[in-house]
């Protein structure tokens, strides 16, 4: 009843298979075949792919050819528009989720100082960092045409997840403006850039105000009292830490908004939820570099991971750190890489620090290896277990709370199809390589294939897009938050 329809391709006479199907990409999409001119274009559909598939034979796809391809995959949206591109299906191959009332999204509009109006001092919200470019392109950042097109690749912040959601929800098929019909409320607070602004005031009043004046805020909104809260939701783009400030022990900066007890009741979505005292934390994937409008894009980008050619087995891309136990097995792989002829090492010291923030040199390492080593890093999440994905980089983990029990709502329950554990106190962290060597180049491949389909819903798809034809990262944190709370309501 509320719902404006996800997407209508048009001339699909088959609505209802959308929901159902996820063909592989050789088979071809069913047509009605009443219509003449569709027999016309089928039979020159069916010739041409013949004389492809012909082709193909004689002259196997060299990879370099990719970049173009991703040029030539443009909508292609039924079956007379007949291109090069032909070969490729000509409808979203890909579940593509639908809007039904349980996922209607209201997005709360919150008074400009909770979110955008924190934007015009970008330079201070980060005390480490000049967050101006970060911010810019409603969280996606600055354009990166070094990795491809300029309208889908970005340099984007790592703890920048928060504006990417809101940006899209704000856009999204599944969003209601009438409160009445809503079954989700979000509340679009950019409460990671203001944490980060923070870390240094040490009058925690202070720290804590505007968390403190949020939920004053909501809680006198006429739809909080519904349900107390639990149909509501925040998205934070860094980790639940920094919002649980603990009464003992050292201050890290954090301040206390996940500790209100009015945010306890809402879900909090955040790219890493706390392993123990997270029961209502959800995680979301951290931002990559990819940024889609179109299910062509993701395809195209998808056959050109499968294609890489993968010179070294394993890599790792990180930098030491000092003091912290969870990071000491850093030190480890960083000696463990550089004695092995077959780990490619970029270390992130002092030295080969930007190399390190160079998006298209780290995918670059992630796309020559077979392996890549997830170190914990200051805390146990890191967005390069996203952009290993991304690249088909099978990642190689060491603790659970780095993937395993954060993302349930993202990766596959069965962890051993598309990864590798590797507990960091037992002897086989030792030797990392020796394990890599076990695992059957069969067992590699059926890994990677499983990884390249997780890329869709790792994605968050480009904001200004409506119709991408695929179910990104924002699309299964709706329906799974949906489902979540119909199951917590009855
Ligand atoms: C989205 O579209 C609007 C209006 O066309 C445009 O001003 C804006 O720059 C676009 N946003 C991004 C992130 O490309
Ligand atoms: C701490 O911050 C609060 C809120 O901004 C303010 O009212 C209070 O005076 C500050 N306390 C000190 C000691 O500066
Ligand atoms: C949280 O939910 C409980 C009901 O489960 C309710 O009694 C309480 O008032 C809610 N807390 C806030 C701050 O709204």
């Amino acid at each position: 009843m509320f719902s404006r329809k996800q997407i209508s391709p048009p001339n699909t006479p088959l609505e209802e298979e959308k929901d159902k199907y996820y063909y592989s990409k050789y088979k071809e999409t069913q047509f009605s075949l009443n219509n003449p001119n569709l027999k016309f274009a089928a039979l020159v559909f069916i010739f041409l792919s013949s004389w492809l598939l012909l082709l193909l034979f004689w002259f196997p796809p060299k990879t370099t050819n990719n970049v173009a391809v991703l040029h030539l995959a443009h909508k292609t949206e039924n079956a007379e528009t007949i291109n090069l591109a032909a070969a490729a299906p000509t409808k979203s191959p890909f579940k593509v989720p639908t809007c039904d009332p349980s996922v209607a999204v209201y997005v709360y509009p919150l008074p400009p100082k909770f979110n955008t109006g924190l934007l015009s001092r970008c330079k201070t919200l980060n005390v480490y960092t000049d967050m101006c470019p970060h911010v810019a392109n409603r969280g996606l950042g600055q354009p990166l045409p070094k990795l491809g097109s300029p309208a889908a690749w970005f340099a984007t912040h790592q703890f920048i997840a928060e504006m990417i959601f809101h940006a899209r929800v704000e856009n999204h098929p599944c969003r209601t403006l009438d409160p009445a019909r809503a079954a989700l409320f979000y509340v679009p607070f950019y409460g990671g850039l203001h944490a980060s602004s923070m870390f240094k005031e040490a009058n925690l009043t202070a720290r804590d105000e505007l968390a403190v004046n949020l939920v004053d805020h909501l809680q006198a909104q006429p739809w909080w009292g519904r349900n107390s809260g639990r149909d509501h939701f925040i998205a934070l783009g860094r980790t639940a830490w920094d919002f649980m400030r603990a009464t003992d022990g050292p201050d890290f900066g954090a301040n206390s908004l996940l500790n209100l007890p009015a945010v306890k009741n809402m879900s909090v979505l955040t790219v890493e939820r706390h392993p123990w005292q997270g029961s209502n934390h959800y995680g979301i994937p951290y931002p990559s570099y990819f940024h889609p409008s179109t299910w062509q894009e993701i395809l195209t980008w998808q056959n050109k991971v499968r294609e890489m050619y993968r010179p070294n087995l394993f890599s790792f891309i990180g930098g030491p750190r000092k003091g912290l136990e969870k990071a000491a097995i850093r030190n480890e792989f960083i000696r463990q890489c550089g004695e092995s002829t077959r780990c490619f090492l970029m270390n992130c010291g002092p030295s080969g620090a930007s190399k390190c923030h160079e998006p298209s040199e780290v995918l670059k390492v992630m796309t020559e290896s077979t392996f890549c080593l997830q170190a914990p890093g200051d805390s146990f999440t890191r967005r390069s277990t996203f952009d290993s994905v991304l690249a088909g980089c099978i990642p190689v983990f060491f603790s659970p709370h780095t993937a395993y029990t954060q993302y349930k709502w993202f990766l596959p329950e069965e962890v051993k199809t598309y990864s590798v554990y590797i507990d960091e106190k037992s002897p086989a962290s030792r030797k990392i390589e020796d394990e890599l060597l076990k695992i059957s180049g069969e067992k590699v491949k059926a890994m990677r294939e499983k990884l390249v389909d997780l890329i869709p819903s790792l994605t968050y798809a480009h904001p200004n897009a409506t119709d991408v034809g695929f179910g990104d990262a924002v699309d299964v944190t709706l329906a799974s938050l949906a489902n979540h709370l119909s199951e917590m309501m009855n």
